[in-house]
């Protein structure tokens, strides 16, 4: 068995692949034998002590697989079950773990575990975002930033599925049909153009209701100056680095602007969040709403690659471990 650790904080290099030795599961655990493990971005503010973790430490959050044995207390699952879950405690990135079950769920039969491996997260994530931090409505167009990345290819083609239109910001002209194969459609190039003027011309100078933001830093104003009045900022990523403090009266008063961050676990820490969510997002990934496309899989001892080509902007759509 192996798994990747790291022992400090820093670039890429700090992921090690060591051997381990795995206890029985606790309790309320089962042992997972992972058959791909979802790759984030979030992984990467782990490794870099963005968000700073208890080290030494797994790193992962998000994998799929085969239940290979059941703690004492577990009812609801069975050695054998195909599953998936995202959350903490890290440690997917590993050929095997022990994981509590308040965050698993199984996978229907009809979803490779490749695939359950990209909506975890990323998919979890859109469901939350379009149907509960902003609930969108059919018809309006909203903005979404990072389009032809991961959380990008299933956010374009379930907002669609919602009857939104959607535009799309990406870095590079190579990323613009990716974007609109995702679903977007209106795609701009932000390190290009002023995408917030480009977003008023596509409104006709009304801006949008919402504009969901993983981007961070370098999106933050241009992000509010889409937005119409009343508009929401939801802010739920820092890719370009973390927000600084925000001038209240310069940039959310003269519009009346909402501004949120959430998590994943403001919406999904209980049981029946997850399942409700995990059903929805199931079903629109059977009926073919949305397709996902796996971008490119890594080895498990090639985890330090996957982090620069993501840092490096170079992962178009969901990526994966195989460990
Ligand atoms: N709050 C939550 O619950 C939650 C859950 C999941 C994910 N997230 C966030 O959602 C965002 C997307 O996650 P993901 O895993 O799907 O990643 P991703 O979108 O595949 O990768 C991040 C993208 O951000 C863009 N970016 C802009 N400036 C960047 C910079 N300076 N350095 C690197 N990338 C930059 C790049 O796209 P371009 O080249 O097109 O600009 C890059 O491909 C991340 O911010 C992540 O933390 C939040």
């Amino acid at each position: 068995m192996k798994a990747i650790q790291i022992s400090k904080n820093g670039g890429p290099e700090v992921l090690e692949l060591k051997d381990i030795t795995l206890d029985k599961p606790g309790a309320d655990e089962v042992t997972i034998e992972h058959k791909a493990i979802g790759l984030n971005y979030i992984d990467t503010y782990h490794r870099s002590g963005l968000y700073p973790l208890k080290l030494p430490s797994g790193i992962g959050a998000e994998g799929a697989g085969i239940i290979k044995e059941v703690g004492s207390n577990i009812k609801e699952f069975n050695v054998g079950d195909k599953v998936s879950y995202a959350g903490i405690p890290l440690g997917a990135y590993s050929t095997h773990r022990n994981y509590p079950t308040k965050n698993i769920v199984k996978v229907p039969n009809s979803i490779d575990l490749e695939v359950a491996a990209t909506l975890m997260t990323k998919g979890l994530t859109t469901f939350y975002l379009l149907h509960k931090t902003y609930p969108v409505k059919s018809g309006q167009t909203i903005l979404f930033h990072a389009a032809a990345g991961g959380v990008g290819q299933i956010f374009g083609q379930w907002a669609k599925s919602l009857g939104c239109t959607v535009i799309g910001t990406v870095g590079s002209d190579e990323k613009i049909e990716k974007a609109k194969s995702y679903g977007y459609d209106h795609v701009i190039n932000y390190n290009k153009e002023k995408f917030s003027k480009k977003v008023l011309e596509v409104t006709h100078g009304k801006g949008v209701p919402v504009v969901y933001d993983g981007v961070g830093k370098s999106t933050l104003e241009g992000s509010l100056e889409c937005l119409s009045i009343r508009g929401m900022m939801v802010s739920f990523g820092n890719a370009s680095g973390p927000l600084a403090e925000i001038n209240v009266p310069k940039l959310l008063q003269p519009k009346g602007l909402y501004f949120i961050r959430p998590s994943m676990q403001h919406y999904l820490s209980t049981r029946e969040e997850i399942d409700e969510a995990a059903k929805i997002l199931f079903e629109k990934v059977e009926s073919g709403k949305i397709k996902i496309q796996i971008f490119k899989k890594y080895k498990l001892e090639n985890a330090i690659e996957a982090h620069q080509d993501l840092e490096n902007r170079k992962i178009l759509g969901p990526a994966i471990i195989i460990p």
